[in-house]
């Protein structure tokens, strides 16, 4: 009598075992999203001979945050542009691909020139010697944090934020303070995290490993193929393509919006807005931060609670790359005048500014980036009336010039996009390492991946990038060595 109920229970464990075998001799797994690490992912798991997976992306196209988009006769990059973290100790595995693999078009961004191209709030140009002693200074004490950040508790008990740090150090710049203050503080920080000095933690960001390990060196990636080819690149090398370059392997479905994602101990069921059912032993979701502090994918049954505070504990900030072109130039060119700022008493507005004579020359293409409740704002107003501010800032900065009106206007919407829901984490004072590695913890068979996943580079492509291998590895590891036990180190350890 046991020894039948044993083996009927083999049997239908061999029955179960043989239907997943069926397809591609492994296990099925299914990757949410379509950006840069559900395509690493899907790699990593094909080199480990997973093969037998189904890539979900809810947009019409591969890519996600990296995304070109023609604007006034050129590709100009509405997600990320940059390759940070340059000729450092470290090489930067996106570094290889953009510059050596696929040689994308990309220039060095020089910040150097900052002094002299500081406007103030009424026009005309501060003196370089006065803005070059407010740079130095806020170097000093950025300086200054990265030291005092390395003193604290690896526990993460004692950070603080990069305000606070700098109030230590007696530098009182985020405001309210002079414009030319505020502007230099926001290009430092705001810039880099989309997100103000009061709210980003210090221990987690300074030093930045992104700069620490690939190097201090950012290159502005403007070449007509887009940035986005890297993740074809990576694609490339598993999916099936046309000679067009086009994907076309059936494990990729796009316009396909995951809705409902239930997990039981033996398997995954995979809901999508278009009412289909996808069974599979395995999920990876890849979906923003943002996305995860919404609604758009249910859990069945809900995450666990630990889950869920780590992923809201974390924040999604938001950076808007507004484009702007115009019918002539009225703005300096030549060596040292790529980036200008305008020091506005409000702080955040339309402040850092950039001129492309390189990247696409005759466009007459301007390129001004606002964040966080400036990027909110903007959003949620018509194209129009950002244009007549960004323009009346302009004809502000140079009054002696003819402004003539943009003719064109590119402003991207990643915070009201239900498929971003912002641009890309920051991370928030107080959560340490613990909190951190919670939100790649796998919950029963799901797993999670993306760039705020990454151990040390989230906010970033090559985050997201080897946030795909990570992750992959950790599923791969259950599936194929069965050790599917995944522990987090605990707060204070
Ligand atoms: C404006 C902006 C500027 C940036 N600048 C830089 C930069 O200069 N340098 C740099 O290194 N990084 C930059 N970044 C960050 C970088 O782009 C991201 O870190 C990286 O691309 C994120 O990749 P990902 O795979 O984690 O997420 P995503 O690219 O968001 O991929 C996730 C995919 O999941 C899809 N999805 C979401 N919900 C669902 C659902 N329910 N069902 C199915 N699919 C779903 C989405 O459509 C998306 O394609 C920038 C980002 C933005 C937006
Ligand atoms: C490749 O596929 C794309 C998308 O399906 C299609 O538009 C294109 O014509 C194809 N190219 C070739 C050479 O088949
Ligand atoms: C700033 O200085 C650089 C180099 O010293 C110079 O090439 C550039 O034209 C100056 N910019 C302005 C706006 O004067
Ligand atoms: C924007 O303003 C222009 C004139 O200033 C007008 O012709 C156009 O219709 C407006 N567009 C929208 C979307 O409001």
């Amino acid at each position: 009598m046991k020894l039948s109920i044993a083996i009927g229970l083999v049997l239908l464990l061999a029955h179960y075992a043989a239907s997943l075998a069926a397809a591609g001799g492994g296990p099925r797994v299914i990757i949410v999203g379509a950006g840069m690490s559900g395509i690493s992912a899907g790699k990593r798991l094909s080199d480990a001979g997973i093969g037998d997976f189904l890539i979900l992306e809810a947009t019409d196209r591969v890519g996600g945050r990296i995304h070109k988009t023609n604007f006034a006769g050129v590709n100009v990059e509405m997600g990320a542009n940059w390759v940070e973290g340059v000729n450092g100790k470290e090489m930067n595995p996106i570094w290889t691909m953009v510059n050596d693999e696929l040689k994308l078009r990309n220039f060095n961004s020089d910040y150097d020139h900052l002094a002299n191209n500081t406007y103030k709030e009424n026009g005309g140009l501060y003196e370089e010697a006065f803005v070059q002693k407010i740079i130095d200074r806020a170097d000093e004490v950025e300086e200054s944090g990265s030291k005092l950040s390395t003193t604290l508790h690896a526990s993460g008990r004692d950070d603080m934020s990069v305000m606070a740090m700098q109030r230590l150090n007696d530098h009182i710049p985020s405001g309210p303070a002079a414009p030319v203050d505020m502007v230099i503080d926001y290009y430092k920080y705001d810039y880099e995290f989309a997100e103000p000095p009061r709210v980003t933690s210090l221990q987690n960001t300074k030093p930045l490993p992104t700069f620490n390990n690939f190097g201090d060196d950012v290159h502005f990636v403007a070449d007509q193929r887009g940035y986005e080819s890297v993740v074809y690149h990576v694609a490339g090398n598993y999916l099936k393509m046309n000679k067009s370059g086009a994907i076309v392997d059936p494990r990729l479905k796009l316009n396909t919006v995951v809705r409902e994602i239930k997990y039981f101990p033996s398997g995954v069921m995979v809901k999508t807005e278009d009412g289909q059912i996808y069974r599979a032993d395995y999920v990876m979701v890849s979906a923003s931060l943002g996305v995860l502090q919404t609604d758009l994918i249910r859990f069945n049954p809900q995450l666990p609670s630990w889950k869920i505070v780590s992923i809201y504990q974390f924040d999604m900030s938001v950076y808007t790359k507004i484009f702007l072109k115009f019918p002539k130039r009225f703005w300096p060119e030549g060596p040292g005048t790529e980036f200008f700022l305008y020091a506005s008493g409000r702080r955040g507005y339309y402040p850092v500014w950039q001129q492309f004579e390189q990247q696409y020359p005759g466009s007459n293409v301007l390129l001004v980036t606002v964040t966080d409740d400036e990027s909110r704002r903007i959003e949620q107003q018509s194209d129009n009336q950002t244009k007549a501010e960004a323009v009346e800032v302009l004809r502000k900065m140079f009054p002696g010039k003819d402004v003539l009106d943009a003719t064109d206007i590119l402003v991207p919407r990643w915070w009201s996009n239900r498929f971003f829901k912002g641009t890309f984490s920051n991370w928030p004072i107080g959560v340490n390492r613990y909190e951190y590695d919670l939100i790649r913890a796998p919950v029963g068979r799901v797993y999670f991946t993306g760039e705020h996943t990454s151990e040390h580079y989230n906010g970033y492509v090559h985050g997201a990038y080897l946030a795909g291998i990570d992750s992959a590895d950790i599923l791969i590891k259950c599936a194929q060595k069965k050790i599917c036990k995944y522990t987090v180190q605990g707060k204070y350890e």
